[in-house]
Parts: C-alpha cells; sequence; structure tokens
C-alpha cells in the first residue's frame, strides 16, 4: 500500500509540461498523426494489458502511429491509477510473455535481453508471465526468470513451467498463483499459463500440458477455495480463441463455481481479439510489438446470472490515444518515472550502436501487409535478389546449382522505405539462425520439398491476423497515415480506440525458394536452409518416400540482415529517402 501510495504522489506531482518536443520520448521518434474516436469505458474493475512485446520498447521509430515508447506506457500506468483511486475503481496491469526475439533493444545485447528485461520492469504489473521466445534457449530463461521474476516477486506467475534450479531439481518457474487483495477490496486470484509449448529447452525448462497442471493438487487445492475469490485473473501467453488451453482452464473454475467472473487474457498469435466464453467471463488478447495496449472492464457488482457486461478497447501506441485516454494534454504527458525508462531506452540504443546506417532502402517491403508474390512482398524481394547473396563459407560449392529454401517465419516484420540500420536487421529477423545444406540432392526430389512444406499446417506461429476479419479495400485510402487496425470480435468492430482505414492482410506460405545458378539441364541441387527447417524438411523427404537420411551439413554464410545491405548497397547519408 505505502508504495502505491508514493506512486500515486509521485504520478501526481511529475504530470509537468514539456513544451511539445519529443524532450522524454525517443530523439527519432515521430509525432503521431491519428486521433483516438472512441474513449475507454471504465467499470468497477478494470485492466490494462500487454503482449507479445518482443523488444519493441523503443516504439516504432518509423511508424508515427505507434511511436509511443515504453516510458510513455509508464507514465500511462501511472495516470491511469491516479484516475481509478480517485473515482474509487480497480485497476490491475497484466502481461503475457514473449519479451525477446523482435527488435535490437532485446537481441543486439549479449546476452540478449539484458537492457530490454531490466526496462520492461519499469512497467507498473500486477501479474506477469512468460512466453515460448523465454524458453527456447535456457540462458535466457534463466535470466528472465532472474531479472523479471525477481524483480517482480509474487507477481510472476507461471502456473505450469517448471525450471531445474542450481542443486538440480525442478522447481516452478515462478509461483503457481497469486491470491492478492485490491485496492478496492476484491479479492482476485491469479494464474499464469503458457499454452502446451513444446520447442522449449528440455535441459532446463519443463513445460506441462495445461491438460495435465489442471489436475495437480495445488490446482485442485485452489478450486476448493474458489468461493473465497470476487474474479479470476487468467493471464496465459495463449491465443484467446481456437486454442485448446483457455478452454480447458475455463471449464475446470466454471464447473467449481457457476458464476464467478474469469477474466482470461490472451497472447502468442499476435493479433488483437476479445471472446466471450459465457455470461461471466472472457478473453482480452492485445495484439503485438507495442502496437496495441489493451484494455477491458466490467462492472463485478453485475455478477449473477443475468451476467456481466464487459467492455474492451485496443489502444494504439501512440501519445495522443495514450494521453487523451490519460485526460491529459498531450504536452504535459510525462512523469518523472515515465522520462527515466525513456532515457534507459535511449542509452541503450545508444550503447547497442542501433541507429548504425548500413543501406537506403528505397521502397518499403511488407510481410503479410502485401500480396505475395509481389514487387511490395519482402519474401519477393528475398526469393527474387536476397538469398541469392548467400555464399557458402565452410564449404567449396559456390557455383553449384542450388536452392535456397527460406521459411516465411524467418522474416518477422516490413521494412520501412529509408534509413536500414542495425536495428532494421534485428527487426528484419531476430533469429540466429545458422545455414545448413544438403548436397546434390536429385533435382526431382528437391523439386517436391518446397510444394510439402506448403501443405504443412504451420511451420512456425501464423502470420495472419483475422484475414476475414478485414473488411474494405485500400483503393480510396485518403491518407496513408489513418490506415491501421480495424478489428471484429465477439463485441463488435468498434474496439479499435482509433478508428482506421483498415489494412489489409495477405495469406502467407509457409516457406519459399530461390534458385540460382539452375538450368534446364541440371540434375542435382544443393539444398540450402537454416538448421531451424532441418526437421521439417527431414519430415518432407519422408513423406516424399525417401526414407534413407540425407546427410544435413553446415554451409556457412551470412545472416540475411548481412545479405541485405549486400543487395542494397551502402548508405548515402543524406539522400535517402
Ligand atoms: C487466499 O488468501 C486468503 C487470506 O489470506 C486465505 O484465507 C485463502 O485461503 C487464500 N486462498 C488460497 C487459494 O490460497
Ligand atoms: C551462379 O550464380 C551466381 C549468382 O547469380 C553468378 O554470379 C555465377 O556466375 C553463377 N555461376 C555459374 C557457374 O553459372
Ligand atoms: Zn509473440
Amino acid at each position: 500500500m505505502l508504495k502505491h501510495l508514493l506512486l500515486a504522489s509521485l504520478a501526481t506531482a511529475a504530470v509537468i509540461p514539456i513544451g511539445g518536443e519529443h524532450a522524454f520520448r525517443q530523439p527519432n521518434s515521430k509525432e503521431p498523426v491519428t486521433h483516438p474516436a472512441r474513449p475507454l469505458v471504465w467499470g468497477d474493475f478494470n485492466v490494462l494489458h500487454t503482449t507479445d512485446t518482443h523488444g519493441w520498447l523503443a516504439g516504432h521509430l518509423l511508424e508515427a502511429n505507434f511511436g509511443a515508447d515504453w516510458g510513455d506506457f509508464v507514465t500511462f500506468g501511472q495516470l491511469l491509477r491516479q484516475k481509478a483511486r480517485e473515482e474509487n475503481r480497480d485497476l490491475i496491469v497484466v502481461d503475457t510473455g514473449d519479451r525477446h526475439d523482435g527488435n535490437g533493444l532485446a537481441d543486439a545485447s549479449d546476452p540478449t535481453g539484458v537492457y530490454a528485461e531490466r526496462i520492461f520492469n519499469y512497467g507498473d504489473y500486477d501479474l506477469v508471465t512468460i512466453g515460448n521466445h523465454e524458453l527456447y534457449r535456457g540462458h535466457i530463461g534463466l535470466q528472465d526468470r532472474k531479472i523479471v521474476g525477481k524483480h517482480f516477486g509474487e507477481r510472476y506467475v507461471v502456473s505450469n513451467v517448471e525450471v531445474l534450479d542450481p542443486t538440480n531439481e525442478w522447481v516452478s518457474m515462478g509461483h503457481k498463483f497469486r491470491n492478492f487483495t485490491t485496492e478496492g477490496g476484491r479479492r482476485v486470484l491469479g494464474l499464469g499459463f503458457l499454452f502446451d509449448f513444446d520447442g522449449n529447452d528440455k535441459i532446463v525448462f519443463k513445460v506441462t500440458p495445461v491438460v495435465s497442471e489442471i489436475q495437480k493438487q495445488w490446482f485442485q487445492d485452489v478450486l476448493q477455495t474458489i468461493e473465497y475469490f470476487d474474479a479470476v485473473v487468467i493471464i496465459g501467453h495463449i491465443p484467446v480463441r481456437d486454442s485448446p488451453e483457455f478452454p480447458l482452464l475455463f471449464d475446470a473454475i466454471r464447473k467449481a463455481h457457476p458464476t464467478i467472473p474469469i477474466l482470461m487474457f490472451g497472447g502468442h498469435s499476435h493479433i488483437r481479439d476479445f471472446k466471450v466464453y459465457d455470461k461471466n467471463a472472457a478473453a482480452l488478447e492485445a495484439g503485438r510489438y507495442c502496437e496495441t495496449i489493451g484494455w477491458a472492464s466490467v462492472d463485478l457488482e453485475d455478477v449473477g446470472d443475468d451476467g456481466l457486461s464487459f467492455s474492451r478497447s485496443y489502444i494504439d501506441f501512440n501519445t495522443n490515444s495514450l494521453a487523451f485516454h490519460a485526460g491529459v494534454p498531450n504536452d504535459k504527458f510525462t512523469s518523472h518515472l515515465g522520462r527515466q525508462a525513456s532515457s534507459d531506452i535511449t542509452g541503450a540504443r545508444a550503447s547497442l550502436n542501433l541507429d548504425q546506417r548500413l543501406a537506403c532502402i528505397p521502397q518499403t517491403y511488407y510481410t503479410d501487409r502485401a500480396p505475395f508474390p509481389s514487387s511490395k512482398s519482402i519474401y519477393t524481394l528475398f526469393e527474387d535478389h536476397i538469398l541469392n547473396l548467400l555464399e557458402p563459407s565452410l564449404v567449396d560449392r559456390s557455383n553449384v546449382p542450388r536452392y535456397t529454401l527460406l521459411n516465411t517465419g524467418a522474416v518477422r516484420f516490413d521494412m520501412f522505405k529509408g534509413h536500414y540500420t542495425k536495428d532494421s536487421g534485428y527487426i528484419v529477423s531476430p533469429f540466429a539462425n545458422k545455414w545448413v545444406y544438403i548436397k546434390r540432392l536429385p533435382k526431382h526430389v528437391a523439386d517436391g520439398i518446397l510444394p510439402v512444406i506448403n501443405q504443412e499446417d504451420k511451420v512456425v506461429a501464423s502470420h495472419t491476423r483475422m484475414l476475414s476479419q478485414v473488411v474494405s479495400e485500400e483503393a480510396h485510402a485518403e491518407s496513408v497515415h489513418s490506415k491501421g487496425y480495424h478489428t471484429f470480435d465477439d463485441l463488435g468492430d468498434e474496439g479499435d480506440d482509433t478508428k482506421h482505414i483498415p489494412w489489409k492482410f495477405y495469406p502467407l506460405p509457409n516457406a519459399i525458394q530461390a534458385k540460382r545458378n539452375v538450368t534446364d539441364t541440371t540434375t542435382h541441387v544443393d539444398l540450402v536452409f537454416h538448421d531451424f527447417m532441418a526437421p521439417f524438411v527431414a519430415k518432407a523427404l519422408k513423406k516424399l518416400g525417401h526414407q534413407q537420411a540425407f546427410k544435413v551439413e553446415p554451409y556457412g554464410g551470412k545472416h540475411i540482415i548481412e545479405l541485405i545491405p549486400m543487395h542494397f548497397g551502402s548508405p548515402s547519408s543524406e539522400h535517402c529517402p
């Protein structure tokens, strides 16, 4: 309580005019263009939600409408807490994981994430959990537990992941649950689950599927006393729709109590979404990459047979939106703590040299906001140019006919017109993949692999976001700046706080392939791909009837983020568009 009072007075005292300058945001961030049209609807119980930040704590320096930074989010949280207190409402703040892989701030450091995790900790969270991106590499997960877990203590809730501790014993990665009372006196049960993930480092982590975890004694004990609570808040690195884990949790709790309010907060599929489970239960998902802050509110007083009335908003991550919802003028939107977080980000970006210019990109290339293939598709660029620049460094196979296979998930985000910086590289492809190859594969066999891989449901996390939910074409777009998300969810299509001309998203194949030195007379090709893809290639070969093991060997060569500047040449510092 004392800490909260301290923060409150800090927030009050800290709202100081900054004269419209960028003084406390990132030095090269842009002013937002759009303005929110839909105020937040407050209930007696309100929740702010972030998810899948993936290191984007500096905000989107090249996209003005997502140009706020983590410092702004910190300010926002303080101002909203202050407002909640003044109006006698409850506000809790939650995050559902994936803090790594996606941005130089997280991935350019050694070890990765050391700056980003500390900056993330400025967030005043009541509940924080982990995502699958915390668990691919043992040392990264242990570090998240040490930096983020230690900081948040009982608020770091990881209900179904165990970690091998230094004494060789399996212990819970975080707290199994959190039993807490809000400032308004409401009793809340907090749970934090990861979806049934199998790609983790198995030496250090054990992920228990939700269906098994909820059989365990601790969960059954909690269900025994469920009557005690006014609400259950489940944070999960789990999509809120079309994934089995939230329904399992919902069913288990609903069986134990027919009406207790259940508020779920999800992630992983990187979309804005809201799903109603029953009259007293619903789930929110707040997008990705610091593009969105989610808001859910409810009047817990109304619980019962008639059900709760839910409200949700998807807040664009820019200062017009944040200042508007906080009820302060844009030029007064800052706090001491927010400013400190912003300045830590500026410092970290400088020490990582993220603004270093490596090339000039003449046009924007999109991942899923352009059709594939097309001249605007980053995958077409890779197929036609970038992948063929790869030269092997560990074998002497340079002029040999070659197919280079790349899973589309290896390219994470769009590449914008303008300077290509060290940061841009990590944004486009944050993964530390290595090239490997199969030598002299008969061409007719190699020709079968891509089609098989592209028939598979999913090679990596899906890229498509609610394709069916995007309505109108962009043809009559008045201004490119007002394009954005137009979300359709269980409550309708007015959840986005800012009205946008809808972006159109296009489906992508699982993988693409570039060909080099291949002619009509070619009988054999080297098949080159990322080590990550080896199991998928092996599976495809099996499916094609080739049971014998093909040898996969190291190939060497540059990372794709180094190949990109080779195509565009060196940066012409002044004349880059
Ligand atoms: C939650 O805390 C209250 C108060 O300390 C306690 O009575 C209750 O048994 C706790 N419930 C669980 C499931 O830990
Ligand atoms: C193979 O392709 C590369 C890139 O297109 C080209 O530079 C090279 O000359 C080709 N080698 C042969 C033997 O055709
Ligand atoms: Zn994610």
